[in-house]
């Protein structure tokens, strides 16, 4: 087992303890470590395919590659006190297992080309498993919102009840931001599948390497062009931790939801049981954590995109060991996301719905005034008058405490069923809360979710 670092030839001194504690990164990234082996299976066939190693050397890499795997699988690879990172850790392994061929291994390679590959295979792989938890959770939604096309509650502006809409508008709504959150997880994802192996340290090799087998082997869709700018891009996990930003914020709004509804105030839905937690000290609490804890953590996810990207910011190309800053944000953003995308739609998928209480929310009487402002403009009122004229009826039934459907006949000779789901049945206007635009909605989910669900797959 060798003590030194895979770079100790051009020094004399080994490296300072502390030095070794600050600059490891084998802690955390020892993640990677089914990527790295991929990306030096990939770079074996590459050095043999340009004729850099032998057929019988490269066998022996082959060899040696899978048993670190076993190892690795089986958790039984022992790291070397040396190991700086998992690059150095499995290199070090080859050359313990495979001689000679093991010395061969990092032709014409750097760690800096090395790392880029590893963490692009990871996204690569850790966004698809996040784009379909997002279309679960998106689906779950739709599950829930297709038998509720006709139940009433008030929508919101500013928390101030509104217009009426139906609590299927209200769910789909989140589904639809959802399937943007996937769009952009996509688009993350694309950004990142281009292959940097063949980059070396900055500048290319004098050898005849052949990225385009490496980028081949590993199914990468493109390959870099420039090799200054393959080592130091880190722009794919900016737009990873982006992504998983933005889909944090969206959970933290689906959970600040519930912590409303489910209040003693709101009381529109119910926890259940599985997906809710007591008080040590209050018998009769039911809390809603899921929902606060989506919340709650999407601020580590806004820190981990606004802490990197300042970790960029002043970074001259091309490799800066500053880089080596991109992967726990990665991984603690990947991860809490990983874990919130399940819960939350656990949580949306048994919440009891209280639709007495939505209703009689909704029944309320000044939701209509926009239907009788409406109801003008159809008998050719300018819409500004039509809004004054109802406005001073609002204001005088507030004030006199008389019914205001009634002034409204009385007044403006308006007659309109003054109930939540007639006021539902009014709305006709296409995208709106009216049940056969929202029915058309679903069913235009329901097929964008199928169509999703098939792209993830292939
Ligand atoms: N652990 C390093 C990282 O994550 C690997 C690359 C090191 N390269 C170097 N030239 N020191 O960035």
């Amino acid at each position: 087992m060798s003590s030194q670092p895979l770079w100790h030839g051009r020094f004399e001194a080994g490296p300072s303890p502390e030095l070794t504690a600050f600059s490891e990164s084998l802690s955390f990234d020892r993640r990677l470590w089914a990527d790295d082996i991929a990306g030096s299976r990939a770079h074996v066939a590459g050095l043999e395919s340009a004729g850099l190693l032998s057929t019988a050397d490269a066998d022996a890499l082959r060899a040696a590659l899978d048993t670190v795997h076993a190892e690795f699988a089986a958790g039984a690879f022992l790291f070397a006190p040396t190991d700086e990172d998992i690059h150095t850790a499995v290199e070090r392994r080859v050359t313990e297992l495979a001689g000679d061929a093991g010395a061969r291994i990092h032709t014409g390679r750097s760690r800096n080309d090395q790392v880029a590959t590893d963490l692009r295979l990871f996204v690569r792989r850790e966004l698809r498993s996040i784009g379909g938890a997002t279309l679960e959770l998106a689906a779950v939604l739709l599950d829930r919102a297709e038998p509720e096309i006709e139940t009433p509650l008030p929508g919101f502006t500013h928390l101030q009840a509104a217009q009426p809409v139906s609590l299927a508008h209200h769910l789909m709504a989140h589904a639809h931001g959802l399937l943007r959150d996937l769009d952009r997880l996509s688009d993350a994802l694309r950004r990142a599948d281009v292959s940097p192996l063949g980059a070396g340290a900055l500048g290319g090799s004098t050898l005849p390497l052949r990225p385009e087998v490496t980028a081949d082997a590993l199914g990468f869709a493109a390959i870099f062009s420039n090799s200054m700018d393959a080592v130091s891009d880190r722009d794919f996990v900016a737009d990873a931790l982006y992504a998983l930003a933005m889909l944090g914020v969206r959970l933290s709004k689906m959970g600040e939801e519930v912590v409303l509804w489910t209040s003693d105030g709101f009381g529109w839905a119910r926890l259940d049981e599985s997906w809710s937690t007591g008080s040590s000290m209050l018998p009769q609490k039911k809390n809603p954590d899921i929902a606060e804890l989506a919340r709650g953590k999407s601020g580590r996810l806004l820190g981990a995109l606004s802490g990197f990207l300042a970790t960029l910011k002043g970074l001259p190309l091309a490799y800066n060991r500053d880089l080596q800053e991109d992967k726990e944000p990665l991984f603690d953003s990947l991860d809490q996301v990983a874990r919130a995308l399940p819960a939350v739609a656990g949580l949306y998928r048994t919440l009891q719905w209280d639709r007495a209480r939505m209703s009689a929310a909704a029944d309320n009487p000044y939701l209509l005034a926009i239907d009788v402002a409406e109801a003008l403009v159809l008998r050719g009122e300018p819409f500004r008058r039509a809004h004054a004229r109802v406005a001073a009826l609002v204001r005088q039934s507030l004030e006199s405490g008389a019914d205001f459907p009634a002034l409204c006949r009385d007044h403006l000779d308006v007659q309109l069923d003054p109930g939540a789901p007639a006021a539902l049945l009014r709305r006709r206007s296409p995208g709106g809360a009216g049940p056969l635009a929202v029915q058309a909605q679903t069913q235009a989910l329901r097929a964008r979710l199928e169509a999703e669900r098939a792209r993830l797959k292939d």
